[in-house]
């Protein structure tokens, strides 16, 4: 049994037109001690899916529906305390602007102390001064100069891996990274990437990957989620999704991101349409789009099945 498991979960965001559909039936088994990567063009909802779990969502969203249960507890359910508890010693977060987060009044030492101190766990004493300069020593940085540098001191990305340290200080089981290298210059996203490989083979923790880098996913991801207008349309092995695309859509998505070898990015990414979140569909909501539509999808939606929701997948007549 996977330890993060979304159970149809229905989110909306109230706006004064109306309800933004952001995660829409989303059911999903993440695969534990793997990473998954969760793309989808910007909008389709990747970022509410994911704060959901660490209960980050804005004040205007609202569960509709479902649960996310983690080791069999619904997250959704959990009081302040409990939330509290279950950020950073359970899950932890390193989003895009993680790196600009930091306090510029506090030295990177002071931070990462009072990370530990906040929850509950003293920084002083064992095992944790080792396990400061163990985490900085995985992400590459030297704890004598890290230690007692003010933010300013470092470079975007070097305060990314402080992030990435910190967020794995409490040993938790999942980390969530949310395009946690896009703020960066392309060398520093390299880096970053064989940084995080190498945190994810030493650590054994279990990883969701946001990104919009098809690059980053052939060389980080296990599994791929594709997410479109909210709906999780295909969940498979990486190497299944970025060969063989079966929905549709992905299959559009992957041909509008030109690829490391050259081929593809032919349709540009604004040419796939974004559905509308107001008035979700009946159907499949890539219908209005799909090559490949048929009456049917107008009218029903299709559930994931053998990891793709589709009723007319890619391969097939
Ligand atoms: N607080 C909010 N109020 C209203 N709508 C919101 C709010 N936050 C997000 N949305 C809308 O919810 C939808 C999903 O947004 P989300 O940020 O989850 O997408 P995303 O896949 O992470 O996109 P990106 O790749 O750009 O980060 C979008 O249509 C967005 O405009
Ligand atoms: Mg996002």
């Amino acid at each position: 049994m996977s330890r993060l498991v979304f159970e149809d979960l229905v989110l909306e965001y109230e706006v004064d037109e109306g309800a933004v559909r952001s995660v829409d039936g989303v059911s999903m088994e993440l695969p534990e001690g793997k990473v998954t990567a969760l793309i989808g063009e910007s909008g389709s909802g990747k970022t509410t899916l994911s704060n959901a779990v660490l209960r980050l969502l804005a004040p205007n969203a609202r569960v509709r529906r479902g649960r996310i249960l983690f080791d069999g507890v619904d997250v959704l359910g959990l009081g302040p305390e409990e939330v509290r508890r279950f950020r950073w010693h359970r899950a932890s977060l390193v989003f895009q602007a993680a790196q600009s987060a930091f306090n510029p009044t506090l030295t990177l030492g002071e931070q990462l102390r009072d990370a530990v101190a906040d929850h509950g766990q003293d920084p002083q004493r064992p095992p944790f001064p080792e396990r400061i300069q163990e985490l900085l020593a995985m992400v590459r940085l030297d704890p004598a100069r890290v230690l007692p540098a003010w933010p300013h001191q470092l470079s975007g990305g070097m305060r990314q891996r402080v992030a990435i340290a910190m967020a794995l200080v409490l040993h938790p089981q999942l980390l969530i990274l949310d395009e946690p290298t896009t703020a960066l210059d392309l060398i520093t996203q390299s880096y970053v990437q064989d940084i995080l490989q190498q945190v994810h083979l030493k650590t054994g923790v279990t990883m969701l990957f946001i990104t919009h880098d098809l690059a980053a996913v052939a060389r980080l991801a296990d599994f791929v989620g594709v997410m479109y207008g909210g709906r999780l349309v295909e969940f498979a092995p990486a190497e299944s999704v970025l060969r063989h695309p079966r929905h549709p859509y992905s299959r559009a998505l992957l041909a509008s991101v030109p690829r490391v070898d050259g081929k593809g990015g032919t349709r540009a990414r604004g040419a796939l349409r974004a559905p509308d979140l107001l008035n979700p569909s009946p159907g499949c909501n890539f219908a209005p789009g799909c090559p490949r539509v048929m009456k049917r999808c107008e009218q029903e939606r299709p559930a994931l099945e053998d990891g793709v929701a589709c009723f007319r997948p890619e391969g097939e007549p």
